[in-house]
């Protein structure tokens, strides 16, 4: 053995502590190079063999081996024992930011929003009441016959004879009414049920806005016009305008359906609005006498009209959706697009 054989022992030995990837195996490399039987003790044993002249340089390197090698041995056990976690910065700001999805708000509940915005600066409150209605509320007290279609339950979900899903957000006006006496000026943002087959505009559960303003000082269907006429301008746009058509509900007295001039193609004639300049959007008129009588207000006395309006078919005109289903999927490449 000489000092050439000794310094390739050392610098081996230093590499295979270094590429000891776990504890087991520098364990072995510790048995190889320091055990009992090891080389280094082999080694130390040599020295006596060694020429004199090259004994005190040989013990002087072999002992330095020996240090450096335990010092690596302990160093090495150290850092395989050190969780990759630990080991790592804790935060490293070097790295790109994590995305986070953002929510979006849903169209329904945007129009429903942007209506209330709309009616709260003319003075409206926004009232609530039950999905789960008495046919008083949802249908006798609003004047409707009693064999009238849409009880049937064909149309109407019935849970036993008077209580039933409300096929309106009208009886709203009633519980408002039953509860205090004039003024009222309300509008109520809920759901609504029918038992009707899905398709591409129809929706067995879907949304209206009512409206409501009645006082003891006069209220006129040119008030309606003109409350409507607002609304259309702030909801569609200013060039916007709004129609009466003569109908007939059987809570008002005139009734009409109010169409509003077509936003996209400002009247001409397009395929939102079918060709005709203009879009259905709700149906209005004066509170019938009757519906007075219900809730014990004087018809002689008070003056109101109301409105109702579906939320589905706003939504789906103002942002261009072509089927209402789109708007209970959940599909995020869909409801994406309104963030
Ligand atoms: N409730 C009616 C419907 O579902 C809409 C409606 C029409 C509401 C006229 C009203 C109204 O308040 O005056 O078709």
């Amino acid at each position: 053995m000489d000092l050439a054989q000794l310094a390739a022992l050392h610098a081996e030995s230093l590499d295979a502590v270094a590429s000891a990837d776990d504890a087991a195996a520098l364990e072995q490399t510790r048995i190889r190079y320091l055990g009992r039987n090891g080389l280094l003790p082999a080694v130390m044993k040599q020295l006596k063999d060694v020429p004199p002249a090259e004994r005190p340089e040989f013990g002087k390197r072999a002992n330095a081996w020996r240090n450096e090698l335990e010092t690596a041995m302990t160093a090495r056990a150290a850092a395989l024992t050190v969780q990759p976690s630990e080991a790592a910065p804790a935060f490293d700001c070097s790295l790109p930011g994590r995305w986070w999805r953002a929510g979006a708000q849903h169209p329904v509940s945007r129009v429903i929003d942007e209506v209330v915005r709309i009616f709260s600066r003319l003075g409206f409150t926004v009232a609530d009441g039950p999905d789960i209605e008495t046919r008083f509320n949802n249908f006798t007290a609003l004047n409707t016959p009693p064999h009238h279609p849409s009880m049937d339950a064909a149309d109407t979900f019935w849970f036993d004879d008077d209580k039933l899903l409300r096929t309106q957000t009208s009886p709203v006006q009633i519980r408002a009414m039953l509860a205090q006496p004039p003024p009222v000026r309300i509008v109520t943002p809920g759901r609504c049920y029918r038992r009707d087959t899905t398709d591409a505009t129809h929706s067995a559960s879907f949304h209206q806005v009512e409206g409501l303003y009645v006082d003891t000082t006069p209220v006129s269907l040119a008030d309606l016009k003109a409350t409507l006429a607002h609304f259309a301008r702030a909801m569609m746009g200013p060039d916007v305008g709004v129609r009466f058509r003569p109908h007939f509900f059987p809570f008002t007295e005139p009734s009409v359906e109010v169409d509003f001039s077509c936003h996209l193609c400002r009247g001409q004639g397009c395929r939102v609005c079918k060709q005709s300049g203009w879009i259905e959007i709700a149906g209005a008129g004066m509170v019938d006498p009757r519906v007075y009588r219900h809730v014990g207000y004087d018809p002689d006395r008070v003056y109101g009209y109301a409105f109702g309006m579906g939320v589905e078919r706003i939504a789906m005109i103002r942002y261009g959706i072509a089927d209402i289903r789109h708007l209970y999927e959940n599909d995020l490449r869909f409801l994406e697009q309104f963030a």
